[in-house]
């Protein structure tokens, strides 16, 4: 893209002030800047015009819920149909992990956080651990693709490599990118993050199937014969993955996808809610939830909306190539976004100071006609970590780790 093309697409979306220092820059820091003015997508900043306006909901009624006893009543007849497929080499696991896990404020990539106490365990490692005993159990490698940004790849590929993938067979692990979008303060105007860069973030967790067919890994699953893809959060260092049971679960109930949930510990937890919403699978994210659906009760008088999502899919893989050619619903995200001030020194924000733009996951349910939710034990298969303390936390996750007798 020459200036005069990147001026055009500049003016026609109002971001003619990413050219403000151009004049300044070296040949090759031009160059540089004109390449991300031609990659960069700033469709989302029309398509938001109005911002929040994306979120709006349907009808929403209550999904029913495959619970642990129902599981526990079929467990022998799911396990054994997970184990077959996992043996024909029918599921591959994804890990998402491009975001940027500001939250726990660490700059390198979330999965390399050491949460050990006596010895080095990284959240990476605790997951290809888990991971681990699917293969031990199946005598199968699963493959295992792994998405990462443009913010975190090389750091994330390098230390898998250091760490010699933790044990785990490289053949079977494929890195993969996600798209970046740009990030903008309040009125919709693209930050600045050097004079010749634009402030970009990943573009949500939505993403990752289209990732992959652009990176040629869905290619690579459909000639390896995966028909189940099992999608899951870096961080949640208890999760079961590629879990023999719930795959055979999904199989034999004929779903195009399943969600692990847990039961929600208070009806504020912060975590998205399976529902229906016009008669359709969905999920409404915590702050969407009003009190009318907090409180809503089910004819047994028990809550009506009480199964929380944990980010672990699993698709077929037929089913997202569907959901391939659907355009998912944008997301407008507050968040704190490094940025150069008018006198072009660098800036850290402590607080929000603009919006990231972002597709999820989770939306991908809504485009599929059933969808089997399908209870976990929480303290057994959820301890996320998003913080340093608290909830959600490095502190929180520690405790249920060493409650299920993980040395850390
Ligand atoms: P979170 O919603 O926790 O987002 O991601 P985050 O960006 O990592 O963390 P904060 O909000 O800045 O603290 C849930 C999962 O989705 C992945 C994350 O890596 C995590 O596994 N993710 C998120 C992506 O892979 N790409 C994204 O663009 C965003």
């Amino acid at each position: 893209m020459d200036y005069n093309e990147a001026y055009k697409k500049l003016e026609k979306y109002g971001q003619l002030h990413v050219l403000k220092y151009y004049d300044e820059l070296t040949d090759a820091e031009k160059e540089e800047l004109l390449k991300q003015i031609e990659e960069t997508d700033m469709e989302v900043l029309v398509s938001t015009a109005g911002k929040g306006g994306s979120n709006a909901k349907g009808k929403i009624t209550p999904l029913s819920v495959m619970t642990l006893s129902e599981i526990e009543s079929r467990k022998d007849e799911f396990t054994k149909a997970g184990i077959e497929a996992i043996k024909a080499g029918k599921v591959g696991a994804v890990l998402l992990a491009g975001g940027m896990g500001t939250r726990l404020g660490s700059d390198e990539p979330k999965g390399m956080y050491n949460i050990g106490l006596t010895k080095e365990v990284y959240i990476f490692e605790r997951l290809i651990d888990n991971l681990m005993d699917v293969v031990n159990l199946t005598g199968a490698w699963i493959h295992l693709f792994v998405m990462t940004s443009d913010k975190n790849h090389e750091a994330t590929t390098a230390f898998f490599k250091e760490k010699d993938y933790f044990g785990y067979n490289p053949d079977y692990i494929t890195f993969f990118m996600q798209d970046m979008a740009p990030a903008t303060d309040y009125e919709g105007k693209v930050y600045m993050e050097a004079k010749n860069r634009i402030s970009t973030s990943p573009n949500g967790n939505g993403g990752w199937f289209l990732s992959m067919m652009k990176w040629g890994v869905a290619d690579k699953v459909r000639e390896a014969g995966i028909e189940w893809l099992n999608v899951f959060a870096v961080d949640n260092v208890l999760q079961r993955i590629a879990d023999p049971c719930f795959v055979g679960a999904a199989i034999l109930t004929g779903s195009d996808v399943g969600s692990k949930v847990v039961c929600k510990n208070a009806p504020d937890e912060k975590i998205g809610v399976m529902c229906l919403e016009d008669g359709k699978p969905s999920i409404v994210e915590y702050y969407e939830l009003d009190d009318e659906m907090m409180n809503a009760k089910d004819d047994q008088g028990n809550p009506a909306y009480n199964y929380g999502v944990i980010l672990n899919y699993l698709f077929r893989e037929k089913a997202l190539e569907e959901i391939a050619a659907k355009k998912l619903p944008l997301h407008i995200v507050e968040k704190k976004i490094p940025y150069i001030d008018a006198d072009g020194n660098a800036v850290k924000p402590e607080e929000p100071n603009g919006y990231k733009y972002e597709q999820l996951v989770l939306d991908m349910i809504h485009e599929l006609d059933s969808c089997l939710p399908y209870e976990v034990k929480r303290n057994y298969e959820f301890a996320p970590i998003k913080n340093r303390t608290g909830i959600d936390s490095v502190e929180s996750a520690r405790k249920l780790c060493q409650e299920n007798g993980i040395e850390l």
